[in-house]
């Protein structure tokens, strides 16, 4: 704490010889008796467990899960299964904003990317009011695909935004990334693409939500849609790690000289040029020549697997 023009740092008891060594190294330094305010530590969910469940299965409980507006998503290891109940009902109270706790079992699957949740505790509810970078968004955490965890990769993207461009988002799920780009930047148009019906469905009223005037929805397939569109754009993103390489021909068909791509990857660290090769062999067989900016790692999925993002330029 500050006292004066001091500042007094806390040490419980110390030996004479650090005491001397101490004061060598920051002379005019002294040791002097103070009173210390005692700081509310907050309590996490495992502090209330420790008198639940055993100290070994206590190791076993997650350090980490989702916050989704109101919602924790975590996944349970199998050998604390048994407790999740209790579990729920920790997370629940030691987060004063948080309604529901669910359960996910699986991993993000199937064409649509959306995971299977079961409820653990409060209210039985799946869908939520989320905020980041200046935006809300509504949605249900089950029936459509969503990661807090790409705040900040979207935030990467917006700030590249150059005034009056002409973006198209393909697989734009709740148009996250839409409307991120549409609050903070000054793009010309923002045209999104989306095949699940339910994302779509939020997508819409996020739209309204934030009262933005330069988006443009489309529900199907992106190898329908993209044909009909007649428009090359300056920017183009492709958030599919799963499948993308599949689909970027079809960015290509689209995009014209001075284009940026964001293609999404999921590649081991070891072995993240293979994005990179994917990018070149689908510019090599357009005919078209590319320039690769940036790659950057965007969030570790598994031990060593990450989902990368390569920024490339058509030249
Ligand atoms: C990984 S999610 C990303 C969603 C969103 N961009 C986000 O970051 O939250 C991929 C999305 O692509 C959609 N999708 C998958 N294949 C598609 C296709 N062929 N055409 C249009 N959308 C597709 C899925 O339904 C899903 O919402």
């Amino acid at each position: 704490k500050k006292q004066e023009d001091k500042i007094i740092i806390p040490v419980k008891k110390i030996s004479k010889k650090i005491k001397s060594k101490i004061k060598s190294k920051f002379p005019g330094s002294e040791f002097i008796k103070a009173d210390f305010k005692k700081r509310d530590i907050k309590k996490t969910y495992k502090d209330i467990l420790i008198n639940k469940i055993d100290k070994k299965n206590l190791n076993c409980l997650p350090s980490s899960y989702d916050i989704i507006g109101d919602i924790i998503i975590i996944k349970i290891p199998e050998t604390v299964k048994s407790y999740k109940k209790e579990i729920g009902n920790a997370l629940l109270k030691t987060h004063k904003n948080i309604n529901t706790v669910l359960e996910k079992s699986d991993i993000h699957k199937g064409e649509f990317r959306t995971q299977d949740l079961d409820h653990l505790a409060g209210e039985k509810k799946k869908e939520t009011l989320y905020k980041e970078n200046n935006a809300v968004f509504k949605l249900d955490v089950e029936k459509v695909y969503f990661s807090v965890r790409l705040a900040s990769e979207r935030k990467r993207i917006y700030k590249q935004v150059k005034p009056g461009e002409n973006i198209l988002v393909m697989f734009s799920g709740i148009a996250v990334y839409p409307i991120v780009i549409s609050k903070n930047s000054n793009a010309e148009s923002i045209t999104a693409i989306e095949k699940n019906p339910a994302a779509q469905e939020y997508a819409e009223k996020n739209l309204k939500l934030n009262r933005t005037k330069n988006i443009k929805l489309y529900l199907g397939d992106v190898r329908d849609v993209i044909p009909e569109l007649d428009k090359k754009f300056d920017r183009i993103l492709m958030p599919l790690p799963k499948t993308g390489e599949n689909f970027l021909d079809l960015a290509l068909s689209v995009s014209k000289k001075g284009t940026i791509i964001h293609f999404y990857d999921f590649e081991h660290e070891t072995e993240f040029d293979k994005g990179k090769q994917k990018v070149k062999e689908a510019c090599k067989e357009s005919g078209i020549n590319c320039k690769i900016i940036d790659l950057v790692a965007c969030g570790q999925y598994a031990p060593g697997k990450y989902r990368i993002c390569i920024d490339f330029k058509i030249i």
